[in-house]
Formats: structure tokens, C-alpha cells, sequence
């Protein structure tokens, strides 16, 4: 049996699931495709009717449909009724079922390159930004464990919408990136979500980072370009840098577990794929 996988989105030429996706199926040795389907939204419907009736066993969600998928799914996985959006289908007798598996990927990625975290729940974290992405880090942080989680966003009510998703008990304040700036030595955590380092504000950063201690653990999402001003600065002043190409690569990883029962390794991938985008 040949597996049928693939991407929705718009536009998503430049994307790399097709690579890390064909990487896993050869590592497992199954025989499988992975498609790429740049559609606009008119033909969003037709487009998931067309994957169901070719018997495709599941497709990836990405920017813009992971809140516009939600309706024509038949479930909801838990973690994507509380992120909010879906970025994995799971298909499986005709029945289709949305997942979020940036959560989960965020945070095996950060405690694959920090392991002491897992033992120390106590971390004084700053998330800044209140995205999409935001919403899932915070959400598998919380769920995890993390008792302190903070968040700087430019527009503080999307940060206060994300606070009201906790459901294990944590402590978490809201404020300005001003705020945050001049707080920075509290942190022994600070993920950076929003879109500012990537194309076109390669050269701006969302705050700046002196304020920090040295070895605090600096996160960026962004993968590309995977030197982002803000970890260059990080960088700079000592900081323990965690680069967002391997969250995407542990929330691909997670997808195919939904799809395939399957959890390939990624050491070597993490290696490659950080050559490529450097
Ligand atoms: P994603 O789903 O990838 O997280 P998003 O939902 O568009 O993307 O969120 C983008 C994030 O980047 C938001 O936190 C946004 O801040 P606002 O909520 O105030 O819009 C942040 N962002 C985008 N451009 C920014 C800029 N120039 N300065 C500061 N923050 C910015």
C-alpha cells in the first residue's frame, strides 16, 4: 500500500515538510507521497473533498487555513480545541480529525537541547508574542508543568486572551515590551514568537536583549533565516541559543506519530537541516 500525505496552504512553495517528511518515510521504510497543495481559499472544500475521496491517509494545515480547517473537519483533538487551530488531519475511515502538534513539538524540541528543564519546572519563562504560535507554546508549557510563564505582546489583549487557556495552575503576568526589556534578569527563558527577524524585517528585533543574564536559554521560532537578529544578540551576550528549525522538525516528527504510529529520530535531520537554512 502506497501512503497519500500532504500540505495545505497559500502559498507554500518554498516549504520544507516535503523534505523532513520524505526523510521519515524513508527512514521507516514506508512507501508514501508527500504533495504539496498551494489553493486558495475558494477551493479550500473541494480541495480536502478531492484528498478524501483519493483515499489520502492525512495532510498537513498551514498558514492561512489552520483556523479556516476547523469546520470541515469531523473532530477536533483536544490540543487543537484549545490552541485553537489545526496544523495535522488525521484520515481514517472517512473520518477527518485536526490536531495541533506545535505544543507538543515546541516543547519536546526545547527539553531535547535543555534536559535539565524537565527536572525543573520552577523556570522563570517570557514568551513574547501572541500568535497562533504563542498560543500553542503556552498551552504546551502550561500543560507540561512550567509554573511561570509571562507574555509581552505589542497588542496586550491578544497576550490576556492567552493567559485564560491555562488549566494547570501557573502564575502569569501581561505587560509591554517596554516592560519586558527592562525585566529581561528575571528570565531564565525567553521565547521569541512573532514575525519580527523574519523577511522583510530581517534587521529589526521585537525588544532588545541587554538586559539579559548570561546562559538564560534564548528561544526563536523563526527558521528562516535560522540567525535571527534577536539569537545573533543573544548570542553576543552569552546567552544558551535555541534555534526554531528544530521545533519544526519535533512537531513534524509528532505528526507522522499521529499518522503512522512511528516516531523517527531526528539527530542527523537537526544536523542537515541547520546546513541548509545556514
Ligand atoms: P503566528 O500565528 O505565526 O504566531 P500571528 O498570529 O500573525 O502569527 O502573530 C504575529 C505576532 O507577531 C503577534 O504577536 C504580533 O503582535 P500583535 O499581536 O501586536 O499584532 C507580532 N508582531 C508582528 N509584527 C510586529 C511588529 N512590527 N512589532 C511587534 N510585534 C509584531
Amino acid at each position: 500500500m502506497e501512503y497519500k500525505l500532504g500540505l495545505l496552504g497559500y502559498p507554500i512553495s518554498h516549504s520544507l515538510s516535503p523534505w523532513i517528511y520524505n526523510q521519515f518515510l524513508k527512514q521507516e521504510k514506508i512507501k508514501g507521497t508527500y504533495t504539496i497543495f498551494e489553493v486558495e481559499e475558494n477551493r479550500l472544500i473541494d480541495q480536502v473533498n478531492k484528498m478524501k475521496e483519493k483515499n489520502f491517509n492525512g495532510f498537513n494545515v498551514t498558514a492561512p487555513y489552520k483556523e479556516k480547517i476547523i469546520p470541515l473537519l469531523d473532530e477536533l483533538d483536544v490540543s487543537a480545541q484549545n490552541i485553537g487551530a489545526v496544523n495535522t488531519v488525521l484520515i481514517k475511515n472517512g473520518q477527518l480529525t485536526g490536531y495541533n502538534t506545535d505544543a507538543v513539538g515546541y516543547l519536546r524540541s526545547l527539553e531535547q537541547y535543555f534536559p535539565h528543564l524537565k527536572q525543573d519546572k520552577q523556570q522563570k519563562i517570557l514568551i513574547i508574542g501572541a500568535g497562533g504560535a504563542a498560543r500553542a507554546i503556552y498551552y504546551g508549557l502550561n500543560r507540561a508543568g512550567y509554573i511561570s510563564i509571562d507574555l509581552t505582546n505589542r497588542t496586550l489583549e491578544k497576550a490576556h486572551a492567552i493567559t485564560k487557556i491555562k488549566s494547570v495552575e501557573t502564575k502569569s503576568s501581561v505587560m509591554s515590551l517596554e516592560v519586558a526589556e527592562k525585566q529581561l534578569k528575571e528570565y531564565d527563558l525567553v521565547i521569541q514568537t512573532t514575525s519580527v527577524g523574519m523577511k522583510p524585517r530581517l534587521n529589526e528585533i521585537p525588544i532588545t536583549l541587554d538586559g539579559i543574564r548570561s546562559r538564560t536559554i534564548v528561544s526563536d521560532i523563526i527558521y528562516q533565516p535560522i540567525w535571527t537578529k534577536f539569537l545573533t544578540e543573544a548570542k553576543a551576550l552569552n546567552a544558551s541559543i535555541h534555534h526554531g528549525h528544530t521545533m519544526l522538525l519535533y512537531q513534524a516528527q509528532y505528526a507522522f506519530e499521529i499518522w503512522f504510529g512511528k516516531k523517527p529520530t531526528l539527530k542527523q535531520m537537526d544536523e542537515q537541516l541547520k546546513r541548509i537554512l545556514e
